[in-house]
């Protein structure tokens, strides 16, 4: 059920909850009438292609950007609200890193933003995402896959209780995207909830939900198991496609 109210929620209640939320640009609906909800520690992942409105859905949850109408919920809060911010960690699609602050001083800030500064918590991220050796480079001298990794830490440092995770592995390598993975699903066991976007299916199959958005709307929905199934699919990649076919390809 929606709350409507600023109260705490219990942990039946979705971590995050839309209703009719839309969200348009001038003439162009990037997100249309959208009513879905995230269960407290699941990943839940946003497929879809280019365009489709998953950048947008997930900016409209963290309140950067007001929606046209409808409303949603996040931490038992109506977003826009401050209070939730610092409970939430947000990986962009495009890096919003200090180019002429080091790796280092990047996740500080990110810690201090966030206002849980330890030092304890910055060495545990940058080791988690396999930075310590590049700690004092300047962010500027960093490959595009490195600053992703830097990017993941300044994500995480606070430990959030909700990620918002925009195509948070694209041009890193496999053996640290598998890493990665596991330490996402890690965080589930702890209670983190996890928003997803991405366009790789062996990561959709970890994700515990999936909904296929198109022009702004959700196709689908469900596990991926379930998804294959409704599709007599045998890959998750087939299934999407049927979907995104209006089932021109059963
Ligand atoms: N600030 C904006 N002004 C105008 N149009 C916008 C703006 N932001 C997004 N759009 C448009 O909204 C639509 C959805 O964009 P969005 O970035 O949400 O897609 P996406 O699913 O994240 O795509 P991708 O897979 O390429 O990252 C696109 O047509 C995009 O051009
Ligand atoms: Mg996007």
């Amino acid at each position: 059920m929606l709350r409507v109210y600023n109260a705490p929620v219990s942990t039946s209640d979705p971590v995050i909850q839309t209703r009719g939320l839309t969200k348009r640009f001038g003439r162009l609906t990037a997100v249309d009438s959208l009513d879905f909800h995230v269960q407290a520690g699941t990943t839940y992942g946003l497929l879809g292609p280019n365009g489709s409105g998953k950048t947008t859905l997930i900016r409209l949850l963290l309140g950067i950007v007001p929606p046209t109408s409808g409303e949603a919920y996040v931490l038992g809060r109506r977003i826009p609200n401050r209070e939730v911010c610092s409970q939430i960690g947000y990986m962009p699609q495009a890096i919003a890193l200090y180019e002429d602050l080091t790796v280092r001083e990047n996740v500080r800030f990110y810690a201090h933003l966030m206002g849980a500064f330890s030092q304890a918590q910055v060495d545990e991220v940058i080791k988690l995402v396999d930075l310590a050796d590049r700690v004092s480079d300047l962010v500027s001298t960093l490959s595009g896959g490195l600053k992703r990794r830097a990017s993941l830490a300044c994500a995480l440092v606070h430990r959030p209780k909700l990620l918002f995770l925009d195509e948070p592995t694209v041009g890193v390598d496999p053996q640290l995207r598998v890493q990665f993975w596991d330490h996402f699903k890690a965080l589930n066991g702890q209670g983190v909830t996890i928003l997803v976007s991405t366009h790789v299916m062996d990561e959709a199959e970890r994700c515990d939900r999936l909904g296929l958005l198109q022009n702004g709307r959700l196709l689908a929905e469900g596990s991926a198991e379930e998804l294959k199934r409704q599709t007599t699919r045998t890959t998750l990649e087939d299934a999407f496609l049927h979907y995104a076919n209006g089932m021109a390809t059963s």
